[in-house]
């Protein structure tokens, strides 16, 4: 009987161990990994540990889904320079510089989705450098500057990376001080003129290469959306000045976020933990199914490429400021 019981449980051990080999080689084919077999060994374990992970949590929450994705092998440390949002500034220097949220002329929708407007430019990859912000930088003058002139246009973030040395190239920055730099500048300029290249970091300034005839977009204003934290505000804002750069507190389980109304109960409520900028594209509420109930939600834009997510953007809790997602949201109109 021992004897049984143990073959049994070696059977399952040997099973196991076959499908993550399997697992682990699917994922390699399908993400096109290519790996030295000194770095093999550590690539498997952490997509092993993403794995488990992602099991328990899906069979635990019904609200949201993990999956796997091109993160799900890095280690810790590669994940943290997919971040990059630093609120440097303190957002109170700011505020005389706002202009008044326009008052309401007509009932908020009840859904709003910039995801398929025509001026909206495709989802980004900032890659491996700490440059979030200046991708929640630019889709707002992107947007904003389309809607007045009627013509598309894709603005550089790379110029801000290089240039902005109020900020710190991939080692981090934020929206407002960048709309600041822009405009003291003369504006964003075109992204055909200044393609990304992601780069090294701790090098802003050192390689700018701005030319005023290139030119995309002027900033004219800019302000925090206010009060904060306040969903309502947000969806106002959202209405009358399109997308709205926002930051939040980033957790692993993010990372591997596949589809469904993400939330964490182990983001922390502390104004000031925000370590990724994105950008507030649109809300709605989902319908209720017999197992999870209606929620509201925010449609985000995120800058890890349209292989993460809801083909790069994901959805999060709304009205409970979940990961400081409603404490840290702006706005910028322009020229
Ligand atoms: C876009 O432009 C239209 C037409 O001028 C205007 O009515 C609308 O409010 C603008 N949308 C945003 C979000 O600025």
């Amino acid at each position: 009987m021992k004897f049984l019981s143990a073959i049994i449980l070696l059977t399952v051990a040997v099973a196991m161990a076959d499908k993550d080999e399997d697992d682990w080689n699917f994922y390699k084919f399908q993400f096109g990994r290519k790996h030295s077999p000194k770095e093999e060994a550590n690539r498997k374990r952490h997509f092993l540990a993403r794995q488990r992970a992602i099991e328990k949590h899906n069979s635990e929450n019904k609200d949201w889904q993990m999956g796997h994705n091109k993160f799900s092998d890095l280690s810790d440390d590669e994940k943290v320079s997919l971040l990059g949002a630093k609120p440097a500034i303190r957002r109170e220097r700011l505020i005389s510089r706002e202009v008044a949220v326009p008052v309401l002329d007509r009932a908020l929708p009840a859904s709003i989705d910039y995801r398929t407007n025509k001026c909206m430019q495709p989802v980004k990859d900032q890659g491996q450098c700490g440059s979030c912000w200046s991708f929640a930088t630019i889709v707002p003058l992107e947007f904003n500057s389309c809607n007045k002139t009627g013509t598309a246009v894709a603005l550089s973030e790379q110029m801000l990376v290089d240039c902005d040395t109020t900020n710190h190239g991939c080692n981090g920055g934020m929206y407002d001080a960048a709309w600041q730099f822009l405009q003291g500048k003369g504006g964003a300029m075109k992204s055909s003129s200044y393609a990304y290249t992601s780069g090294p970091s701790g090098t802003a300034g050192t390689t700018c290469k701005f030319d005023s005839t290139a030119v995309g977009a002027k900033v004219a204003s800019f302000g925090w959306v206010t009060p904060y934290p306040n969903p309502t505000a947000i969806m106002t804002n959202l209405q009358s000045d399109g997308p709205l750069p926002a930051a939040l507190m980033v957790l692993d389980s993010l990372y591997s976020y596949s589809t469904g109304v993400y939330s964490d109960a182990a983001c922390p409520s502390d104004v000031n933990s925000v370590n990724h900028a994105v950008v507030i594209v649109g809300y709605g509420t989902t319908t209720a199914t017999a197992t999870v109930p209606a929620t509201a939600y925010w449609i985000v834009r995120n800058s890890w490429s349209t292989g993460w997510g809801l083909s790069g953007y994901f959805m999060i809790k709304r009205g409970v400021n979940m990961c400081n997602i409603e404490s840290w949201a702006a706005y910028v109109r322009v020229v």
